[in-house]
This record gives structure tokens, sequence and C-alpha cells, in this order.
């Protein structure tokens, strides 16, 4: 039996969605039975052995119903392979690391997750209409053959792909 893995997302523009996808579809072409879903839509966490968790970044933090996700099953996340990631950076800053907020980073730590992948983002015209200042930097900045490699990492942490 290959492992149950859901993947998740909390995104305001689409791009947080767009990198969970390509995530989702890395992890089945490893032979996972993946379930990719925005978190407002995850019924339940308990049918699965690992989970993916994604969030867009604004102002340095986390979309609310990411960290409450986090906080709600924090318990029963703490007995699953949990990976997480956020999107953000653009532009020249695009592969730099973000700061993990402080209270992503005591839910991270509580529930063990490795250490929190940042992905570049993809920041639209429409995104920027009430911030001038940012749009000199909207770009498509998503890097996709960094984001299958990371997807493969996880694959080959878990056991239903030892074959593959
Ligand atoms: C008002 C605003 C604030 C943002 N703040 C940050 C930030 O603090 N750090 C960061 O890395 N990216 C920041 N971004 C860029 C977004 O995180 C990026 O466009 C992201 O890919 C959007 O994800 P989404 O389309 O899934 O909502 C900001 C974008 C906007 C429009």
């Amino acid at each position: 039996m290959s492992e149950k893995v859901l993947v998740t997302y909390a995104t305001k523009m689409g791009a947080t969605a767009g990198i969970a996808a390509a995530v989702g579809s890395e992890l089945r072409a490893a032979g996972l039975q993946v379930d990719v879903r925005e978190l407002s839509a995850v019924q339940a966490v308990t049918p699965y052995d690992a989970v993916v968790l994604g969030s867009a970044i604004y102002q340095g933090n986390w979309l609310p119903e990411a960290v409450r996700f986090l906080r709600r099953h924090e318990r029963l996340l703490r007995s699953r392979r949990v990976w997480l990631f956020h999107s953000g950076p653009v532009g020249v800053i695009s592969h730099q690391d973000q700061p993990v907020p402080p209270d992503v980073a005591r839910l991270a730590r509580l529930i063990a997750a490795p250490p929190i992948k940042t992905f570049a983002g993809n920041l639209q015209p429409d995104a920027v209409v009430h911030h001038p200042d940012l749009e000199r930097l909207t770009t498509d900045s998503r890097d996709w053959p960094e984001i299958r490699a990371w997807s493969h990492e996880i694959a080959a942490s878990l056991p239903a792909t030892a074959g593959n």
C-alpha cells in the first residue's frame, strides 16, 4: 500500500495553489496516493500518512487559515510526516529564504517538521493595486525545477516509493 499524502495550501492570488499542484503531481508520479486541496476544503487529516502544507506570505506573515490549521491539528500532525513551505519572494530576492513567522516556527517545532522551505512566488498586477510601491516587482518567479526537486526529496523519504 502506498502512503496517502495530503498536499494543502493557503493562497490569496493562486501562486501557492500552483506550487501545491506541482508538488502533488510529482508525488503522484512517484507512486503515492495524493490529494491536493485548498485548506478550506480539507475535511479531515486522520486518513493521511503525510501532510505537505504551504502558505503564501503577506507582510511577513502566513495566511491566518494556515496558522489555524497547524494549531487545530497540532496533536495529530505530531504523529504524521509533515513538510511545510511558504511562497513569497519575487524578482532579485526570489531565492532568499524568508523568515519564518514566530507563531509558525513555534508550531513547526511542536510537530517536529523539518526546516520550512521557501519558494519564490508570483506577484500579479492585481495584487498590487493598493500597493504601488510593489508594482515594479510584479513577476512570476516560481522555480519549477526547485519545486520538483523538493517534491522528489519528500517522495524519496516516504516508504511506498522506496522501490520506484
Ligand atoms: C501586499 C503584499 C505583501 C506581500 N508581502 C510579502 C512578504 O512579506 N514576504 C514575501 O516573501 N512576499 C510577500 N508578498 C509576495 C507574495 O507572497 C507572493 O506574490 C506570493 O506568491 C502570493 O501567493 P498567492 O498568489 O498564493 O497568494 C507580498 C505581496 C503583496 C501583494
